[in-house]
């Protein structure tokens, strides 16, 4: 499929959420959001994860992902613009991209995560001309693995020491969604 990926980063709706890039003006979010020893747990976020550590997000490493060729989206209620989580494309390799997320944790449980993720699914393969998009969840990550499900995705297997986290090497869950899936997963 051919890449058709916009000069500048999009907004992307949905019913329920839209992400948009990143604003330095969401640093303090961020900073609070990633105090949860959830998202510490789970993703690659720095520990301890200081204000340093968000502004850099927000303007620095967000900045050059899309220069890269991924994407990272904050994802925002769009009434309000109140930052509901965070969701991203790291630059693909070879038309195969891995996705990844996080959500603030007073926002969860209400399918915000899920509806995001299936979005920024969405336009990966049908806009950015992704064959597959693939997610890295850990085995005991049971609230991932569900959102992958709910996105769509299809767990493929357990890959086993896929994945430094924390400088230990971590089996993973490799989720998967390709171009010709049928969006219901
Ligand atoms: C994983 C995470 C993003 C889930 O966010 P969320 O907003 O609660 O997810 P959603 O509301 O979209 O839920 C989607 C599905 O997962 C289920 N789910 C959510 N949390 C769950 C939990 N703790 N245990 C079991 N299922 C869970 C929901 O019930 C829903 O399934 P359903 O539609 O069948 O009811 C959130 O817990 C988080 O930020 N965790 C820390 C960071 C992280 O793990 N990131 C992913 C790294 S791979």
């Amino acid at each position: 499929m051919a890449t058709t990926r916009p000069a500048e980063q999009p907004v992307l709706d949905g019913r329920r959420v839209r992400l948009r890039p990143w604003r330095t003006q969401d640093a303090p979010a961020v900073l609070a959001a990633c105090q949860d020893p959830e998202i510490q747990r789970w993703t690659q976020v720095p520990v301890p994860y200081g204000p340093a550590d968000a502004e850099e997000f927000v303007t620095g490493i967000a900045p050059r992902t899309w220069a890269e060729g991924g994407a990272l989206f904050a994802v925002v209620r769009p009434g309000d613009d109140a930052l509901v989580g965070s969701t991203g494309l790291f630059p693909p390799v070879d038309g195969v991209g891995e996705l990844g997320y996080w959500t603030v944790p007073g926002q969860r449980g209400q399918g915000l995560t899920a509806e995001a993720l299936r979005l920024l699914a969405d336009w990966s393969l049908d806009v950015v001309g992704l064959h597959r998009v693939e997610l890295l969840v850990d085995p005991a990550n049971t609230a991932s693995r569900r959102v992958a499900e709910r996105a769509g995705f299809v767990a493929e297997g357990t890959v086993r020491q896929r994945f430094l986290h924390r400088g230990r090497p971590s089996d993973v869950v490799l989720h998967a969604r390709l171009a010709g899936d049928a969006p219901d997963g």
